[in-house]
């Protein structure tokens, strides 16, 4: 199976398909072959913009072609379990953004599908195949920072546009399911345990979506998390892990680049921690080539995305309801 190419299609034309298109570009065991739009004349035009093959006037006509063995799927969150678990049952392999889903049950089908059609379900967290985040967590596992207390970090923006997918409540926007996902799916990457409480406050906007909003989470093993995230707010991205002996800290944890540092102090000394890293998007396609050519489990497991839900839903009915919730 490993001389094959992978031949990718994008479900619909959305922004972030960008970051995509370069990686598959350069990529020896991937291809973007196809876009899908709700419209001919908008996938025609975007295959064209951005010199892709070939072009769907629907998604279910890119999903019926044999000649597609990956999706991408970037919908508007709510419809990202939908659209995997068609694609699956056409037998493609999907890479689907993050959030994986917005339900747990979501995730559980998605899972189902996946095994049922035998095929790889993997959600697209780039920032989890960077060669910062596995240094980080090489730190940490190595004991630089003695025991792990507490883990912070941030994540907000200024959004700036009035319609977006974002601030719709009813295709799973708001700032925990588009921002605070990545904080609390580094907290947990790096704790290596699933919370067992979250607590959480929120700011709602207009179309009642939590605009702002603080978290926090309590791991086994007496450690701690806490975040902020929201898009009233310039663009911030950093986390902190302290330790008994120590803190490591991340400026750009979330959107890593080609060179990056991290700062680790022990004994009032702060040292800085230079690394070489790699083009943010391409760790997810080749762990997916990975995952479909060779048979190795992607790195960002569906057990792993459902539980990254789970804390989010938690988060987000403590708010509601004032009061700790047990994370499911
Ligand atoms: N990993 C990352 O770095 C990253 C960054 C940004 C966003 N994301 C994720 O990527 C996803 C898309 O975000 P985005 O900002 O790229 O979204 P977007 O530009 O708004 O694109 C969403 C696309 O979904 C299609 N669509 C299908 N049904 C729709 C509906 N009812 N309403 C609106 N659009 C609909 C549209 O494509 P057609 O019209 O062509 O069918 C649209 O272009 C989200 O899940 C988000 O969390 C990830």
């Amino acid at each position: 199976m490993t001389n094959r190419v992978l031949r990718w299609g994008l479900l619909s034309t959305a922004r972030i398909n960008r970051a995509l298109i370069t990686p598959l570009l350069g990529s020896t065991r991937n291809r973007l072959a196809a876009v899908a739009s709700r419209t001919r004349d908008k996938a025609d035009a975007y295959a064209k913009e951005n010199n892709i093959p070939r072009a769907f006037g629907s998604y279910e006509a890119m999903l019926a072609d044999p000649d597609i063995d990956v999706i991408y799927n970037p919908l508007p969150n709510h419809l990202h379990a939908a659209w995997t678990i068609q694609a699956a049952q056409a037998g493609k392999h999907v890479l689907c953004e993050k959030p994986l889903a917005i339900a747990v049950q979501e995730v559980e089908a998605m899972a189902d599908a996946a095994a049922a059609c035998k095929v790889v379900v993997a959600e697209a967290f780039m920032y989890r195949h960077h060669p910062q985040t596995l240094k980080v967590k090489e730190l940490l596992d190595s004991g630089a920072i003695g025991k792990l207390r507490v883990v912070k970090g941030a994540f907000t923006f200024n959004l700036t546009r009035e319609v977006d997918v974002r601030l719709d409540p009813a295709m799973g926007g708001g700032s925990v399911w588009d921002l605070g996902c990545y904080p609390i799916s580094y907290a947990r990457t790096m704790v290596g345990a699933e919370p067992l409480e979250a607590f959480g406050w929120q700011v709602p906007g207009k179309t009642g979506v939590d605009e702002t909003f603080t978290g926090q989470l309590r791991f086994p093993g007496d450690v701690l998390a806490q975040f902020d995230c929201g898009f009233r707010a310039p663009f911030r991205a950093h986390m902190e892990l302290v330790g008994s002996e120590g803190c490591i800290t991340v400026p750009t944890p979330f959107r890593p680049g080609l060179n990056e540092t991290i700062l680790l102090t022990r004994h009032d000394k702060t040292e800085s921690i230079a690394m070489a890293g790699q083009a943010l998007y391409s760790g997810e396609v080749e762990d997916m080539a990975d995952a479909v050519l060779d048979g190795k489990a992607p790195r960002v497991t569906l057990a792993d995305s459902r539980a990254n839900v789970a804390a989010m839903l938690a988060l987000l009915q403590s708010a509601r309801e004032g009061r700790p919730v047990t994370v499911g």
